[in-house]
């Protein structure tokens, strides 16, 4: 197979980007997208130039580290796929494919396909985590978890942090990716203790990160490669107003609040 590639190149942060194109020959359909460009890197540095930057840590679709905009898409199209999954035989012969980086304010690029989304991490710990008591591992079925929120909350703790629902959204929000983090440890008894305070915390961070409002138009959950259902926006905005609720009526007299 042949491609005709339009990648983004950019130096630095600082650096203005542009479009720069290259042929992808002889491309094996079986190939993935990253193992493609590989071959365009091997062909660059052959000919003494800069390799195309791109990240990638797994490929094998749980670390979220190979996030690329393809032809207009996060993560390039094939449902529930991320870029390190989605193989050459997707697309067509002789296909033009262009190659963006994430495009938030809150992701800025470092090079070329690389973006810095320690944004991210800095939301994670604001309140992804639970206190627990450290020594020998308690008794597995001393506190029960019902199957179903057992099912629930692993169904979010699925998201990869890789952004594509930043990347897909028209405001940049990154309502989806925190609500996942929050509802995966609020819907276990292990997170109760944190609960109000975790909600409150992370999405405070996300807003002071700099992304954007969410308006519900699912081009978040359409893009995720794993799938992560809107209905977590909707149980973390239920979250959040209960927590806000609590923190107004049970501040102390004299504090401000909020
Ligand atoms: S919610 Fe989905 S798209 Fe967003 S960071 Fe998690 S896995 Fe990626
Ligand atoms: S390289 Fe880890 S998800 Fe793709």
């Amino acid at each position: 197979m042949n491609f005709t590639l339009k990648v983004w190149r950019q130096k630095n942060a600082n650096a203005t980007g542009q479009f720069e194109e290259y042929q992808a020959a002889n491309i094996i359909p079986e190939m993935s997208f990253l193992e493609m460009l590989e071959v365009v890197n091997e062909r660059l540095v052959g000919e003494g130039k800069d390799p195309i930057a791109f990240d990638s840590d797994c490929r094998e679709g749980i670390c979220g580290t190979c996030s690329l905009m393809i032809s207009g898409v996060a993560h390039g199209g094939q449902r529930g796929t991320t870029v390190c999954q989605l193989h050459m035989r997707f697309f067509k012969d002789g296909d033009t494919i262009t190659i963006e980086p994430w495009r938030a304010r809150s992701f800025p690029v470092i090079k070329d396909l690389v973006v810095d989304r320690s944004a991210f991490e800095r939301i994670i710990q604001a309140g992804g985590f639970i206190s627990v008591r450290t020594g020998q591992a308690p008794e597995a079925n001393a506190l029960p978890v019902p199957k179903d929120d057992a099912e629930l909350s692993m169904d979010a703790a699925s998201c990869i942090g890789c952004g594509a629902c930043v990347a897909a959204c028209k405001n940049a929000s990154a309502m989806l990716f925190v609500a996942a983090k929050v509802s995966h440890l609020a819907i276990l008894p292990q997170g109760q203790a944190e609960k109000d305070r975790r909600v409150l915390d992370m999405v405070q961070t996300m807003d002071k990160e700099g992304f954007g409002n969410c308006t519900v138009t699912g081009s978040c959950e359409a893009v995720c490669p794993k799938e992560i259902s809107l209905d977590f926006i909707a149980r973390m905005n239920r979250e959040y107003a209960s927590a806000l609720f609590k923190a107004k009526f049970t501040r102390k007299p004299g504090s401000d609040g909020g």
